[in-house]
């Protein structure tokens, strides 16, 4: 046995020459094992001053997503959007929004991002569109009854004056699903369907303008040259026309909004326009659905390529609740040919360094509740041991900005600079999603870190970054900053990472053992207490330094079995 972990570093690296995986950048297949990396563009870098993240910000920090060795780019939406939503209120699908830059700067960026072998995936929205949207605006022009109304939902209300919504569904972010509009004299008429915000119009997706104008949009942007198109709220586009209420249970495919089956025919429709564009063009969907059977469904042949594993990521950090989490999803993926993902933030779930830090680490959006007691120290270690686990499974893996930092969840942003609906829709019980949300901190020792130049950011940052930005990490071995460039280094460059097949190895239910072909074990340990390791040659990696040659508590190793 060689351990070469030396006793003061974290993670230790050995490269092997003879091992190496694909080259992502010629692979058209290139999505089934990529590293995606999340970029909210309100939040990553700021180059004109005004306190917002950039398009510009982003080119000039390109190297450093080369550097830390991601495939792709996934940006969440940049279009013109009165942010009702943190953008995914879009009111033009084909234009980018003065706060981000213009259409040539985007161009710009996805040859720039291309040029240094990362592709671009963009966030297309189909379930709703901005109350700013032409369509909706034309629809209020149009009045009651009109053919402008039928792309969406329009309602009378309900009760003798119509003063009650038509139906009970509520929205996602708390409160009815329906709002009610008032004709130009100010007389309250119809009620239209939003499943998220007021300013979030449900599309009619029976309408054929609906179904064709997001067929444009998604040649417009594959015709720019985006690798991949990440699909918003991809269960909720297909509604039972009869706007039924809803009943405690729903027979698969029989929820009134929920993953109903005329999906599938759109998908496909979708998939061939993708095809069209080469086959390294990709389809992603936001797809949350407890039943692993009808997730899958969705990643059929000749339906979408890939969807994000909600499953994993919000599993609670225990080893029989994350195993079962994986063998679910692997067995799924399996029987339909499709990659899994893991994935363990974005931008809608609590930071995982806070999360995995908490008595109760699994996430769900109704426990969301300020001052739940943090052990951050902890939640950083499981975190680490997190992140190898996920990168050596077969599959995609998806990073959220900010996570390769290791940063928290900010949860003392003065509330009244909140700005996501979801806090005020809660009736201020939920924190809502901006805590992970915050500018990231690039350099210096106080805001704004070198996020940008000039006005307060538009989320204010905590006064104790100074040890988070980048430039602190770089360099340093025992910083997540380097523990990430060094596991997606790894992850490229070896070919067992790619090469699909995970055989479980037994060391106890507490702890999470598998191969990855003939030379890559991995080992996570959440038995408590220090781990003897299996034998190997040597360890590639480890997200802890080890104790004694022993895996301490919470940490995972990546290991060369003997051979
Ligand atoms: C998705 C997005 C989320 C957004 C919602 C409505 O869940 O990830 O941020 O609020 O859709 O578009």
């Amino acid at each position: 046995m060689n351990l070469n972990v030396p006793a003061m570093s974290t993670t230790t690296v050995r490269t092997d020459p003879a091992a190496s995986g694909p080259t992502p950048a010629s692979d058209p297949e290139w999505w089934r094992n990529a590293a995606i990396y999340q970029i909210y563009p309100r939040s990553f870098a700021d180059a004109n001053g005004d306190g917002t993240g950039d398009i510009a910000g982003v080119r000039a920090r390109l190297p450093y997503l080369r550097d830390l060795g991601v495939d792709a780019v996934w940006f969440t939406p940049w279009y013109p959007s009165p942010m009702a939503d943190g953008g995914y209120d879009v009111a033009d699908y084909r234009e980018v929004d003065d706060l981000f830059g213009d259409l040539t700067e985007a161009e710009g960026l996805i040859a720039d991002a291309r040029a240094l072998g990362i592709r671009t995936i963009l966030d297309v929205v189909p379930n709703h569109v901005s109350d700013q949207h032409q369509w909706f605006q034309d629809s209020l022009a149009a009045g009651p009854g009109s053919p402008e109304r039928e792309r969406f939902w329009f309602r009378d209300g309900g009760g003798a004056d119509g003063t009650e919504p038509p139906n009970g569904w509520k929205s996602e972010f708390g409160g009815p699903a329906w709002s009610r509009v008032a004709s130009p004299d100010g007389t309250p008429e119809q009620w239209y369907l939003h499943l998220f915000a007021p300013g979030q119009p449900d599309l009619n997706w029976d309408h054929p303008d609906v179904r064709r104008e997001h067929e444009d949009v998604l040649r417009f942007w594959f015709e720019r040259g985006v690798a991949g198109i990440r699909i918003d709220s991809a269960a909720l586009l297909a509604k039972d026309a009869g706007l039924p209420e809803l009943l405690d249970d729903h027979d698969p495919g029989d929820h009134p909004y929920v993953d109903r089956d005329e999906l599938q025919g759109i998908y496909r429709g979708w998939r061939q326009i993708a095809e069209s564009y080469g086959p390294d063009r990709v389809l992603i969907g936001e797809i949350w659905l407890a039943d692993a059977e009808r997730f899958a469904r969705y990643l059929r042949p000749g339906v979408l390529h890939s969807a994000f594993n909600f499953d994993f990521m919000t599993c609670a950090w225990s080893a029989p609740a994350l195993r079962g989490s994986i063998e679910r999803t692997l067995q799924a993926h399996e029987r339909v040919g499709a990659p899994a993902t893991w994935v363990l933030s974005n931008h809608d779930v609590t930071r995982p360094v806070t999360r995995y830090g908490r008595a109760d680490s699994a996430f769900s959006f109704d426990a969301k509740r300020f001052g739940i007691p943090t052990d951050l120290g902890a939640g950083t270690r499981r975190a680490r041991a997190a992140a190898l686990l996920a990168m050596a499974l077969p599959g995609a893996y998806y990073l959220f900005q900010g996570e390769e930092l290791g940063l928290p969840e900010v949860e003392d942003i003065p509330l009244e600079r909140i700005d996501d609906p979801m806090h005020a829709r809660s009736g201020g019980l939920d924190p809502g999603r901006d805590g992970c949300r915050v500018p990231l901190p690039w350099s210096g020792d106080r805001p704004p870190y070198g996020f940008g130049q000039g006005l307060e950011t538009w989320l204010p940052q905590p006064d104790d970054w100074a040890g988070l930005t980048v430039d602190a990490q770089i360099g340093d071995a025992k910083s997540m900053l380097e523990l990430y460039r060094t596991a997606l280094g790894l992850r490229r460059s070896h070919a067992d990472f790619a090469s699909g097949d995970l055989r479980w190895l037994n060391l106890g239910q507490d702890v999470i053992a598998f191969h990855r072909g003939p030379g890559l074990t991995s080992v996570t340990n959440l038995t408590g207490g220090r781990l003897d390791l299996p034998p190997h040659e040597h360890v590639w990696l480890a997200s802890a330094p080890l104790e004694g040659g022993r895996l301490p508590a919470d940490a995972t190793a990546w290991l060369r079995p003997q051979s």
